[in-house]
C-alpha cells in the first residue's frame, strides 16, 4: 500500500477502535460478567450446560476470523490502489488530456474500483456467513438450554419463573458476546494497522550521520575530491551510473560537467549531497570524507539548483525562504531581484504574499527555475551546484541571470551542469562525461582543439 495512503488510513482504523470500540467492549464485558453471574446464581445446572455449549459458538469465530481479517486487509489494499491511481491520473490531468487518454484512464480506474468492490463483497460475504453461523449457534444453544430447562420444569425440579429469568439473562449474555465479537474484529483490523504503523515508524534511513561526526574548518575552503568513485543505483545494480570517477576541484573553482543525457552528471550531485553512498571510492570536502560529516553540516554547506524545481504550497516569499529559513523579507527580495524573479513576483496579485503551488498561482517553467535560483542565492553556501539551472529561461533572462550567477560563483566552489555549451564556456574547467566516466577535460578551446566528444557536441550546437 502506498505510504501516502497508509499514513492517514491506518491511524483512522486505530482511532475507530479507541473511539467507539473500547466503549462497546467495556459495556459488553460488564454486561456479560453480570449476566453470567446472574445465570449461575439463578440456575447453576443450566449455567453449567451453557458453559459447555460456548466452545461450539467459538468454533466458527476461530475458523472464519482469520479469513475475514485477511480479506479485510486485501480490500483495504485494493481500495488504496484505486485511490493511488486516481491521485496519479488527476495530477497528470494535462498529460491525460493531451494524449486523449480520458477513456482509457476511466476504464483503468473503473476496473480498479470494480476489483476493490469485488474484494469488499467477498469480505462482507464471509463476514455475513460468520455472523449467520454465530446467530444460528447462539439461538441453537439457547433452544437447547431452554429445552433442558423445560424438562426440569416438567419434572418439577425447577420453577417456570426461574427458567424465564434464566433465559432473559442468557439473552443478555448472548447479546454482549455478539458485541464483543464485533469489537474483536475491529481489534484484529487495528492490530494489522498498528503493525503497519510500527513498520513505518521503525523505518530507518539508509544514510545517517555518523555517531561522532567530524567538523569542517570554518570558513570552508571548498575543495572537492572524488577518488575512483563507482556507483550503481540500488534499482540498477548491473549498470554503473558512475564508473571510476576521479576528479579534484580546487577551492573557488567553477567546473562545468557536460555530456550526453544519462552520462551521470546529476548523479555526481546526488552523491555529493549523500542521497546515496557510492559502492567504491571516496569523496571528500576540504579533505574530510563525506561519510564522516553530520548530514546537516554537509548539506548545509551546499546550495543546489536542481534539474526539476519543486514549488511548495505557500507564498512566493516562503518558497524563496526555503533556501534559508531565517532570512529577512529584505534578503528574500534581494535574492529574488538577483534571480530575475522580482519582476514577475511583483506582478502577481499579492506580490510576495501570493499563494503558489497546487491551490495558488501555477508558475511557468522559467519562473519556477528563477525561484529555485533565488533559493540558492539566499542560501549563501560555500558550495554551489547548478543542475541545468537556466535551461528553461529565454536568452534575455538567461543572460541577466548568468551575471548574477557569476557574482554568486565568486569565492565559491561551483559545479555547473548544462547542455547549452554557451553557458559552460565561462567555467574555469570543463569536464566531459560519457557513460559515467570522465572522457576529457580542459577549457573550451583546448577541448575543441582535441576534437573529441566535446567538439562533436559543440559542432552540433553552433552549426545548427
Ligand atoms: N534514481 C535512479 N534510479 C535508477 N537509475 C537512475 C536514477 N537516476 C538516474 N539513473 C540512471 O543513471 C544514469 C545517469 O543518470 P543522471 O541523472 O546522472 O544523468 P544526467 O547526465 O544527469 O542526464 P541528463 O542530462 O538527462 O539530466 C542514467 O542511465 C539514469 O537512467
Ligand atoms: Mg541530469
Amino acid at each position: 500500500m502506498p505510504v501516502f495512503v497508509r499514513i492517514p488510513a491506518d491511524p483512522q482504523v486505530v482511532q475507530a477502535l479507541i473511539g467507539s470500540g473500547i466503549s462497546v467492549a467495556l459495556r459488553s464485558a460488564v454486561m456479560l460478567v453480570g449476566a453470567a453471574a446472574a445465570m449461575v446464581w439463578t440456575a447453576p445446572s443450566l449455567a453449567g450446560l451453557t458453559a459447555l455449549v460456548i466452545p461450539a459458538v467459538m468454533l466458527p469465530i476461530l475458523l472464519f476470523g482469520r479469513r475475514v481479517q485477511k480479506l479485510s486487509r486485501a480490500s483495504q489494499d485494493r481500495l488504496a490502489d484505486a485511490a493511488a491511481m486516481a491521485n496519479e491520473t488527476l495530477n497528470a490531468s494535462t498529460a491525460v488530456k493531451a494524449y486523449a487518454r480520458e477513456d482509457i484512464e476511466s476504464t483503468r480506474y473503473a476496473s480498479a474500483v470494480t476489483l476493490a468492490l469485488a474484494t469488499a463483497r467477498r469480505r462482507i460475504g464471509t463476514r455475513a456467513l460468520l455472523t449467520l453461523a454465530v446467530i444460528v449457534l447462539v439461538f441453537g444453544a439457547i433452544t437447547l438450554v431452554l429445552w433442558a430447562g423445560a424438562r426440569h420444569v416438567l419434572a418439577g425440579t425447577m420453577d417456570a419463573g426461574v427458567l424465564g429469568q434464566f433465559v432473559l439473562y442468557a439473552i443478555f449474555a448472548a447479546g454482549s458476546v455478539a458485541g464483543l465479537s464485533e469489537v474483536w474484529g475491529e481489534v484484529l483490523r487495528a492490530a494489522g494497522a498498528m503493525e503497519r504503523i510500527g513498520e513505518l515508524l521503525a523505518e530507518q534511513p539508509g544514510i545517517v550521520s555518523p555517531a561522532q561526526p567530524a567538523t569542517l574548518a570554518r570558513p570552508m575552503r571548498g575543495a572537492l575530491r572524488f577518488d575512483n568513485v563507482t556507483f550503481h543505483y540500488p534499482t540498477r545494480p548491473d549498470t554503473a551510473a558512475l564508473a571510476d570517477f576521479t576528479l579534484e576541484i580546487r577551492p573557488g573553482e567553477t567546473v562545468a560537467l557536460v555530456g550526453p543525457s544519462g552520462a551521470g552528471k546529476s548523479t555526481v550531485f546526488a552523491l555529493l549531497l549523500r542521497f546515496y553512498d557510492p559502492q567504491n571510492g571516496h569523496m571528500s570536502i576540504d579533505g574530510v570524507d563525506l561519510r564522516a560529516l553530520a548530514l546537516p553540516d554537509l548539506r548545509g554547506a551546499i546550495a543546489l539548483v536542481p534539474q526539476e524545481t519543486t514549488i511548495f504550497a505557500g507564498s512566493a516569499a516562503d518558497n524563496i525562504r526555503f533556501g534559508r529559513q531565517d532570512a529577512s523579507d529584505e534578503e528574500v527580495r534581494e535574492a529574488a531581484k538577483a534571480a530575475e524573479a522580482h519582476e514577475f513576483i511583483s506582478a502577481l496579485n499579492d506580490g510576495y504574499a501570493a499563494e503558489l503551488g497546487e491551490r495558488g498561482v501555477r508558475l511557468s517553467g522559467g519562473q519556477r527555475q528563477r525561484i529555485a535560483i533565488a533559493r540558492a542565492i539566499l542560501r549563501d553556501a560555500p558550495l554551489l551546484l547548478l543542475d541545468e539551472a537556466t535551461s528553461a529561461l529565454d536568452a534575455q533572462s538567461e543572460a541577466a541571470i548568468q551575471q548574477a550567477l557569476e557574482r554568486l560563483e565568486k569565492g565559491r566552489t561551483t559545479l555547473v551542469i548544462a547542455h547549452r555549451l554557451a553557458t559552460v564556456q565561462r567555467a574555469d574547467r570543463i569536464v566531459v562525461m560519457d557513460g559515467g566516466r570522465i572522457v576529457a577535460q580542459g577549457t573550451h578551446d583546448s577541448l575543441l582543439a582535441e576534437g573529441g566528444l566535446y567538439a562533436e557536441l559543440a559542432r552540433l550546437q553552433f552549426v545548427a
